[in-house]
């Protein structure tokens, strides 16, 4: 059953689909060969600090000076990137000559390739790409941009945008500019097989937050749409899977999948899962999936009523018998609990009085902005103060 009224078929619409990707298990062996063809011979790499010393860092250079190319390693980048680090990342970019940018890793190292491709080669400050404002004009460009993701759940590998936390105001924003597009996103499921259990899980509750969240986001996006369904599809056959199972490659691939494809559809928007979660992270550096995953079920809960048609076509995706909302909720909740995701921000060390600060803060937020149902701060302030202390 198509879910669009009317109304939302005759506005008009832009859509843009992506960007290369090469997909399966060992595909990390072409990547010389690839930048070869792309005339490319000197690429930054960009990676967390975290995963600095994992051995797909020393896999990727070997690949690369194999093919011939010079490369450099740029790894300090937190788990929620700053606008310092950015800053750092430039600099690295210019004083190593490079040409072009491989951000390879988690979310955070995604984040930071792109926010350092964006002011790269040019004098603009990164706070001009900021996501509510017009974009700014570009006169060279930006440098390729190959991403490598080594978790299963941002999906920020074939999209522009990326989340920095600005120091100074404490907040995250999101910046992009709309020339910026990945020329390659290579998804090999090996990479992601030494990923340990928790972030296994938390990197996966992102993807299902992704899916979810896009898919109810309102208006017309029958691409979009496809994929987030599709994409819920597969992380909730395959996130249990791959937790339980660290070293099943077909949940490994089946998540590294559903993750890019619920990252493609949340082009259409997030909701107030990402925007609390968002400002959670800014504030108290809590893991960006594990947050997500505990907002999620008060977000639901608010949000769903109303939105009957999306669920039923949701839980259709999960091979749910029951398509109602309550069902839908409870079964989401039951993935969470067998993930081992917490049930409350209280148990991540999130303290009880920051609500209202979150909420002021989390409305500005570009996702609250695409959020199915309308909320006032204190409606917002009343959600996370349910997520503080007990979520489901
Ligand atoms: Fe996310």
């Amino acid at each position: 059953m198509q879910t669009n009224t009317e109304a939302e078929i005759l506005e008009p619409q832009d859509w843009s689909f992506p960007v290369p990707i090469a997909f399966g298990p060992g595909r990390l062996t072409e990547i010389g060969q690839r930048c070869r063809t792309m005339h490319l011979k000197n690429p930054l790499i960009v990676t967390d600090s975290g995963s600095r010393n994992l051995p797909f860092i020393g896999q990727l250079q070997s690949h690369l000076a194999e093919a011939g190319l010079s490369s450099g390693v740029f790894s300090d980048i937190s788990p929620n990137p700053r606008d310092d680090e950015i800053e750092t990342g430039r600099a690295s970019f210019r004083s190593g000559g490079h040409d072009a940018i491989i951000a390879i890793g988690g979310g955070s190292a995604m984040d930071g390739g792109k926010a350092i491709c964006l002011t790269a080669e040019n004098e603009i400050d990164l706070w001009a790409f900021e996501f509510e404002q017009a974009p700014p004009e570009i006169d060279g460009g930006f440098p390729a941009l190959i991403t490598i993701p080594t978790t299963a759940g941002t999906g920020a590998e074939t999209e522009s945008t990326a989340m920095v936390t600005h120091v100074e105001k404490g907040m995250k924003f999101c910046i992009w500019h709309p020339d910026l597009k990945p020329a390659l996103a290579l998804l090999d499921p090996e990479l992601t097989v030494g990923l340990p259990v928790n972030l296994t899980a938390w990197t996966g509750a992102d993807a299902l937050t992704h899916a979810i969240e896009a898919y109810c986001v309102p208006g017309f996006h029958p691409l979009c749409d496809g994929l987030a369904l599709e994409g819920l599809a597969l992380v909730s056959k395959w996130l249990p899977v791959a937790v339980r199972e660290p070293e099943n490659m077909a949940a490994r691939g089946g998540m590294l999948v559903g993750s890019c494809l619920a990252g493609i559809a949340f082009q259409k928007g997030l909701g107030l899962v990402h925007a609390i979660s968002h400002m959670v992270g800014a504030e108290y550096n809590t893991q960006h999936g594990l947050t997500n995953a505990i907002v999620l079920p008060v977000v639901l809960r608010f949000n769903l009523p109303g939105l009957e048609h999306k669920v039923k076509r949701m839980a259709d995706s999960m091979g749910l018998l029951d398509h109602g909302i309550d069902e839908f909720i409870t079964e989401i909740e039951r993935l969470l609990d067998e993930i081992g995701i917490p049930r409350s921000l209280d148990a991540i060390d999130v303290p009880q009085n920051c609500a209202q600060r979150i909420a002021e803060k989390a409305i500005l937020d570009s996702a609250a902005g695409t959020n199915p149902r309308a909320a006032s701060v204190e409606q917002i302030r009343e959600l996370t103060a349910t997520a503080i202390v007990k979520a489901r």
